[in-house]
């Protein structure tokens, strides 16, 4: 019954591969209802898994769906996930470093959720920017161009789509059996032959500290094993927003940027390490000897040459994109050396603006955000321009300056 397994693993015990399937498979279907289901979820974050148990759950979650075969691509596909940050804008920049050199990307993203950012959300404030692609399209744009990036297909893990919309609402997402099921089950499902894994952690992340984060690291690698896939994890700071701006168009922009070598920053370096992981992956090559290759994709215009072909192929049109011609500045009222830049909160103002949603169905604004003039470590006189606040909405602004610690 299914009260039953909901208290079994109330009390702590372990549920077999056939409770597991009998109680998740009911909640697609129908059978199981969403409040037997919080329950579960939240009995499993207090009470926890066991490995075997998160491996028989990520099994499930993955064969609740379409299983995507990319073997008659040639070369090893390699594909990255980053546990979600502020400011995230790396796989626009890693993506086509890492096509550049050879080794083919194929990238299922998502939208934002909460204080967030979303990949597709980004490169859907490009004018004509498609990332509906069908599978024959994105095999099709694979072969030619050696990359693509689209949305997660409506078949891909679906039992991961339904509970993390529940785990949202229920303070359940933060558990590491759910964390590890739900990215793995996304990663395995979506036909990649290696895996990269962006563990991200601070205040603007969903795990706040390293203990956590090196837990998570191991389970999601020991997954990887049971099928076959090389997992290597990156756990990487998320306390400051990544970079220079927050919002869509604006890290379309600083991606550019990024790329053509006219912004180089922490974002620029965290790039180049990611990019030179996945690169060792695909080639099976040192660390080191990638990363010259990535950091010589960037210098010799490689890299932005393929970022072109990619807009361009998914029907972009980059001389297009707007942004709100309402600008607000903040300047320093505090001479200092800024000290940090708080992710979460800068986050929250991010959505407040509309450049992400609370709920699903909210409409991206994707010309809203902010530009951060001075970074951690940056130097600041009173009266200089700490960021700009691209605005659309009749909204009281928070008192911002105090995000930002000048010591
Ligand atoms: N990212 C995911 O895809 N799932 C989680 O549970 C957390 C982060």
């Amino acid at each position: 019954m299914i009260v039953d397994i909901i208290n079994k693993k109330r009390l702590g015990q372990i549920l077999s591969k056939e409770e597991l399937e009998f109680f998740f498979n009911g909640y697609l279907e129908g059978k199981v209802t969403d409040y037997q289901m919080s329950s579960m979820l939240m009995a499993i974050c207090i009470k926890n898994m066991t490995e075997r148990e998160i491996f028989d759950l990520c099994d499930i979650f993955i064969k609740s769906g379409e299983i995507l075969d990319f073997s008659d691509i040639e070369g090893i596909k390699v594909d990255k996930h980053s546990t979600g940050g502020v400011g995230d804008k790396t796989t626009m920049i890693i993506a086509p470093i890492v096509a550049s050199l050879g080794v083919p990307v194929v990238k299922m993203s998502g939208r934002g959720l909460g204080f967030t950012g979303g990949t597709i959300d980004k490169l859907e404030s490009i004018p004509g920017f498609r990332t509906d692609l069908s599978i024959d399209e994105i095999k099709q744009q694979v072969k030619e161009i050696g990359m693509v990036v689209a949305g997660q297909t409506a078949n891909l893990a679906p039992m991961d789509k339904k509970i993390y919309a529940l785990r949202d609402v229920t303070g359940t997402v933060e558990s590491i059996p759910l964390i590890a099921t739900s990215i793995m089950s996304k990663k395995i499902a979506s036909g990649a032959d290696k895996i990269l894994i962006d563990i991200k952690v601070g205040k603007g992340a969903l795990l706040k500290n390293e203990k956590d984060a090196r837990k998570l690291s191991e389970l999601m690698q020991k997954i990887g094993k049971e099928y076959n896939k090389e997992v290597r994890c990156l756990i990487t700071n998320m306390d400051n927003p990544l970079g220079t701006s927050i919002g869509n168009t604006l890290e379309v922009v600083e991606a550019i940027n990024i790329l053509t070598g006219k912004e180089k920053n922490s974002l620029t370096d965290l790039c180049i390490e990611l990019a030179s992981n996945m690169v060792s992956m695909g080639k099976n090559i040192s660390i080191e000897e990638a990363e010259e290759r990535v950091k010589g994709s960037i210098y010799s215009g490689l890299a932005y040459q393929k970022f072109l072909d990619f807009v361009k192929h998914q029907g972009g049109i980059i001389n297009n994109m707007k942004l709100s011609p309402n600008k607000y500045d903040i300047n320093a009222t505090k001479a200092g050396v800024i000290e940090s830049i708080d992710a979460l909160e800068f986050g929250k103002l991010s959505v407040t603006l509309g450049a992400g949603r609370i709920n699903k169905e909210d409409i991206i604004d994707p010309s809203v955000g902010i530009v951060f003039d001075k970074l951690v470590g940056d130097k600041v006189e009173i009266g200089e321009k700490l960021c700009t606040i691209y605005n659309n909405r009749e909204i009281q602004l928070p008192d911002i300056e105090s995000f930002i610690k000048i010591s």
